[in-house]
């Protein structure tokens, strides 16, 4: 988008000189509050908008240049309520375009029936009506309508807005899986700050009048705020959540402290640790002792204080590993590999340092000095 601007008749700029260069084959998020001028952007890339001025690119050829029957077609487009139609069953609401694009019926509904399962539907729905389907199974057929013709682009206002927060939750993974699979272009509009920054590669903040307060991945948005219109925007705990971007990867573990349930007494005073980490024969966590209370060679395990949730270093980010260390009676966190074996144990204390460290990082990175 070239500096576009909507206007629409009554004055009202909904959009206000607005440029962005949407990534191929990711999405994309526009979020702002209510009247920014989403949904009017979200429909000018379809054409249902016309902008006053400005420039819409879609792989580097003006949209204008295209028939607008073509350009929707290259657009599947998924609205709040699914928009399903009512008087038509599941199967043929999703076989919609590819019947309008004159595909046989038995085509059109095998299609359906594998975007059904896709989305994550029981084909057991397929001749139910839109009625008789949850919120979140109707965002799903409307999702699955959207792809039906599988287009290159999808075009998603508030899609998850109406529903309740745990179905939510369910739609946004299923959405993040579906789009690792298919690699679409999604533009996604959304007014939750913490959806957008869940869902998107790229988040645009826009404000009030229709202007881009800021366009930058959510890590970025999280450590580096523009303004004040965006940080107030992102909301509390803003370290916090910028911690889900880090990698716990890098953290120092160690494995002084972890004894199996048959250690020799000396291996049990050896540590010198205030607190040791039990494992069973396989290397799980049992739970933690004071030196001084575990019996050698017979460590049972209803003396111990609960090993407390671990976490994966490679897979979990620093978020992760803080919240393990939080929550464990001891202030350490467990390591463990994929098979769910200890791999060490790292305090609270490592942990803040290696945050502190990535923050210094960062602002290396920023300032643009070679690391
Ligand atoms: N057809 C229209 N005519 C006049 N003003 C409109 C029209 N559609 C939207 N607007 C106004 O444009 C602004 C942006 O609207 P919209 O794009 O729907 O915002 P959002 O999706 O971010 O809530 C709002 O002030 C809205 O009232
Ligand atoms: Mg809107």
């Amino acid at each position: 988008m070239d500096s576009v601007t909507k206007r629409y008749p009554d004055g009202t700029v909904a959009v206000d000189r607005l440029s962005l260069d949407v990534p191929d084959r990711s999405i994309t998020v526009l979020v702002g509050p209510s009247g920014c001028g989403k949904t009017t952007t979200l429909r000018m890339i379809n054409r249902m908008v016309e902008p006053t001025e400005g420039t819409i690119l879609l792989d580097g050829e003006d949209i204008r240049r295209r028939p607008v029957t073509d350009l929707r077609r290259s657009m599947g487009y998924v609205i709040q309520n699914a928009g399903l139609f009512p008087h038509r069953t599941i199967v043929d609401n999703i076989a919609t375009v590819p019947r309008m694009l004159g595909w046989g019926r038995r085509r059109a509904r095998e299609r359906a029936a594998e975007l059904m399962e896709r989305v994550g539907l029981d084909t057991s729905l397929a001749e139910r009506y839109p009625y008789q389907l949850s919120g979140g199974q109707q965002q799903r057929v409307g999702v699955a309508r959207a792809l039906a013709a599988d287009p290159p682009v999808l075009l998603m206002d508030e899609p998850f807005s109406a529903v309740d927060p745990v179905v939510r939750k369910g739609l946004q993974d299923e959405l993040l899986r579906i789009q690792e699979e298919l690699g679409k272009t999604i533009v996604f509009v959304t007014h939750d700050i913490d959806e957008a920054v869940k869902l998107g590669t790229m988040v645009a903040v826009l404000r009030e009048g229709g202007r881009l307060a800021q366009y930058a991945s959510p890590a970025e948005l999280l450590s580096a705020p523009a303004d004040g219109f965006v940080e107030d925007f992102l909301g509390a705990d803003r370290g916090i959540r910028r911690l889900s971007f880090l990698p716990s990867a890098a953290l120092e573990l160690t494995t002084d402290a972890v004894v199996p349930a048959d250690a020799s007494a000396e291996r049990i005073a050896a540590s010198g640790a205030r607190y040791l980490l039990v494992t069973d024969p396989d290397g799980r966590p049992l739970g933690w002792a004071e030196p001084g209370e575990l019996i050698a060679g017979d460590i049972s395990t209803d003396r111990l204080l609960p090993p407390g949730r671990p976490f994966v270093p490679g897979t979990d980010s620093l978020r992760v590993a803080l919240d393990c260390a939080v929550l464990s009676p001891t202030g350490w966190a467990v390591a463990v590999d994929a098979g769910g074996r200890v791999t060490g144990i790292v305090s609270q204390q490592a942990i803040g340092e290696a945050i502190r460290a990535a923050h210094a990082r960062g602002r290396t990175d920023q300032a643009g000095v070679a690391p």
